[in-house]
């Protein structure tokens, strides 16, 4: 990790020049004004493929709660990489793409809610989905009346990450006693446990607690199969890996090689499955938004963009992000006079600022803003408060033409 932060943040800006110059990111902005977000699909299996270089022995399971826009599906299920829902709507979703078509469609995707209802439970068997999760008992019970099916369950465990950006298991997971209790349980039920999962939290920059819980989940796996001569099958890592959103943050490949080692040894013995998500979709796209207006308050100069946090920028709200914005005009590199400014959405509530003390050129109503590393826990976490509509997404598709053609924008 050797990016410093103002490294990053000119590395930030310079990615998003280059993409507000293209044709097709300006035929976006002409078509749908402002707030646009632009989505890249190939930087989705640009993000794919560095994944599965770095760990060829794990199946990927994209976790589509990130990003469900269709572009993004479709690019992932192109190139053979897997699906983790966690509701009815997802697996349309993917039965909408044919994942779900052919002889092994149902073994490409998995379902990871803890927490599901009997019909949910129905439909996803009746899409052929084989593998849930589950985190207690009275989930376990209701897997019962299917334990003909060839239902194969993983029990959640916690691992608390509190500097993670969404400590997943202060909601989900269980200690390893728990773990066995449920296993014990499904086996007296006649459901079989073939494994473990874990999400060690999303926006976790820390690669060594991600090696400690696979650590500590091998040794549970094998403590209860020596103690109960008995086989697991399946180990899955959950999600996690950081994106350097306003600060450097481990890369995808330093995280590997600190989880490597481990999972090395212990794909000879089990399937090991991972359920990412904003690592693959983070970077896919750029938001682009405009100032509506503009206010000298007592703290100093406000700018309003036309999103906010009960729009795209969600992912303040609900992840902790730290968005970077950049005036349109500073991405050309211009000078002039600086300001210490707060930004704010569109919404009546106080609460929809998107981040104060941000160092922006003067700007005019109109001027566009544009924030990189947009693409994960965005869209889908967007509301319509205040009556405004969803911030449509523009795809970005680079066509194999002679230089000079437009891009194609869909
Ligand atoms: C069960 C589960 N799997 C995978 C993910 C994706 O995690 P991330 O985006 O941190 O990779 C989440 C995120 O909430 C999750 O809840």
């Amino acid at each position: 990790m050797n990016e410093t932060p103002t490294d990053l943040i000119e590395r930030r800006r310079r990615e998003c020049a280059t993409v507000m110059k293209t044709d097709a990111a300006r035929a976006a902005v002409a078509l749908h004004g402002t707030p646009v977000l632009l989505l890249d699909p190939s930087i989705v299996v640009r993000q794919y493929t560095r994944l599965r270089d770095a760990l060829p022995f794990v199946r990927f399971h994209y976790a589509v709660k990130a990003c469900a826009h269709p572009a993004v599906i479709a690019a992932l299920a192109e190139e053979g990489c897997d699906f983790d829902v966690a509701s009815g709507e997802e697996i349309g979703l993917l039965d909408d793409h044919g994942v779900l078509d052919g002889g092994d469609g149902a073994e490409r995707v998995i379902h990871t809610h803890p927490i599901k209802k009997a019909v949910e439970i129905r439909e996803a068997l009746a899409a052929g989905i084989r593998t849930f999760v589950v985190d207690n008992e009275t989930e376990l019970e209701k897997f019962r009346e299917h334990r003909r099916a060839g239902v194969r369950l993983l029990v959640r465990l916690a691992y608390r990450s509190p500097h993670a950006g969404s400590d997943l298991s202060s909601k989900f997971g269980v200690d390893a006693d728990r773990a066995a209790a449920i296993v014990t349980r499904a086996d007296a039920v006649g459901l079989t446990v073939a494994g473990f999962s874990f999400h060690v939290g999303s926006q976790l920059d820390d690669p060594a607690r991600f090696a400690a819980a696979i650590h500590d989940t091998a040794a549970l796996m094998t403590r209860l199969e020596v103690e109960r001569g008995r086989r697991f099958t399946v180990l899955d890592i959950g999600g996690g890996f950081p994106v350097a959103y306003d600060r450097p943050v481990a890369e995808l490949e330093e995280v590997a090689r600190a989880i490597r080692p481990a999972l090395t040894s212990l794909a000879e013995h089990y399937e090991i499955l991972a359920e990412p998500g904003r690592i693959l979709v983070a970077e896919s796209a750029l938001l682009v938004t405009s100032i509506d207006g503009l206010a000298d308050r007592p703290d100093g100069r406000w700018f309003y963009l036309d999103d906010g946090l009960y729009g795209s920028y969600s992912n303040v709200l609900t992840e902790g992000v730290n968005p970077l914005v950049f005036a349109e005009r500073d991405l050309a590199g211009a000078t002039g006079p600086r300001i210490s400014a707060t930004l704010a959405g569109p919404t009546c509530d106080s609460a929809d600022v998107i981040t104060r003390g941000a160092d922006m050129p003067e700007l005019r109503i109109g001027d566009l803003v544009v924030s990189p590393a947009m693409g994960a826990y965005t869209s889908v976490t967007a509301t319509r408060f205040n009556g405004r509509p969803f911030t449509p997404v523009a795809v970005l598709t680079p066509v194999r033409r002679p230089a000079g053609a437009m891009s194609r924008l869909t």
